[in-house]
């Protein structure tokens, strides 16, 4: 048996109840996994509370168990799995259609799972797999960022943020952050961050062309959306891109296409599950990850680790912008 977290209806962090569930056994292609760490995405929050975009939601199975990625050891294998073996170390980090990652066991198709190197601990790569994936493709092929760019990050102290400060300053680019507030700020600069705007007294407007001597920067990758989208478009340079990425604080408002003809721009939408779609591609972007992980070029910082049992107050945590890099749960 496996504690599983299920949810019935979406609301609250309280509708996230603990069960015992049967993890079943492995069907032909697929192995059963003990985890040992799952990470905790602000995706999570959205498909509990039912706030994902509608395509996703419309996707998901209820009653359902949240979570997208984990890491854990292989307990036994299907019929016809190839390239794993019982006792393996293994991840995955996934989409809506294999949600179901807030368990100590369940069965998940060999086909995306990873192997995880001994260098590198279980919370770790529970705390940036996920995020490390989205980022890879974000800074590697939705606008590939190059020495000299200067780059504007909604939300540089969360999860993603951390990462994508530290991939872009790896690169070579000057990152301007923005935080709500000003206990964040350190921890943005600590990742990669040259600037930290503090949203909640400043205008991030203003002071991205300030820094940026009135050009504009390259490239905006916003994870935040309602509050800061429309906005953000005054900060890019000719022929620059917008990368929205997520809404945390909610859905962006739509844009007439006339905005974007005063500088000649590029809007794009990340979508972790388009990018991630063909194994190939999804398995290169995690080997990319699992190798900046092994040699030190990502860093997990300080992740928040909470239980099984207390995962509502990871939700809460979120909700309330208390949180500073990567959220994981540890079994
Ligand atoms: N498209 C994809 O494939 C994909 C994949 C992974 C993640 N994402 C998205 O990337 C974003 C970041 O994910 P994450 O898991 O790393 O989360 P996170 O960035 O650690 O947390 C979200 C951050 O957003 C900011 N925020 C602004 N308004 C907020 C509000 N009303 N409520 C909560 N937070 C608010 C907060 O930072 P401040 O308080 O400093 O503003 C908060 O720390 C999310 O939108 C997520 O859905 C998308």
């Amino acid at each position: 048996m496996a504690k599983t977290i299920v949810v019935e209806k979406v609301g609250g962090p309280d509708v996230m109840r603990l069960v015992e569930m049967d993890p079943g056994k492995p069907g032909p292609g697929e192995v059963l996994l003990r985890h040992t760490a799952i990470g905790v995405n602000f995706a999570d929050v959205h498909y509990r509370r039912g706030t994902a975009p509608p395509h996703a939601m419309a996707k998901l199975p209820m009653p359902f168990t949240p979570g997208l990625e984990a890491v854990g050891i292989i307990e036994e294998l299907g019929a016809g799995v190839e390239g794993f073996k019982v006792g393996d170390k293994v991840g995955y980090a996934t989409a809506t259609n294999t949600i179901g990652a807030y368990t100590e066991a369940r069965t998940f198709e060999a086909d995306r799972l990873y192997h995880i190197p001994s260098g590198v601990a279980d919370l770790d790569a529970a705390a940036l797999m996920y995020r490390g994936i989205t980022v890879q493709g974000m800074v590697r092929a939705c606008y590939k960022v190059k020495p000299g760019d200067v780059v504007l990050l909604q939300a540089a102290a969360g999860g993603v943020g951390s990462i994508v400060s530290q991939w872009c300053k790896s690169l070579g680019a000057t990152v301007i952050g923005t935080v709500s507030r000003d206990e964040k700020v350190d921890y943005a600069r600590s990742n990669g961050c040259e600037h930290v705007i503090v949203v909640s007294r400043e205008d991030f407007v203003k002071r991205t062309m300030d820094i940026t001597e009135g050009r504009g920067v390259d490239v905006v990758y916003d994870g935040v959306g309602a509050d800061t989208f429309l906005k953000s478009f005054d900060c890019i340079r000719k022929y620059g891109m917008m990368v929205s990425f997520g809404q945390a604080a909610g859905m962006m408002d739509p844009v007439d296409p006339v905005m974007l003809q005063h500088n000649a721009l590029y809007l794009t939408k990340f979508s972790g599950s388009t990018y991630n779609a063909e194994r190939e591609e999804y398995l290169a972007r995690a080997q990319e990850v699992l190798a900046a992980i092994g040699k030190g070029t990502l860093r997990p910082g300080r992740p928040a680790v909470y239980s099984l049992e207390n995962v509502a107050q990871a939700h809460r945590d979120f909700e309330d912008r208390g949180t500073m890099g990567s959220l994981v749960i540890k079994l």
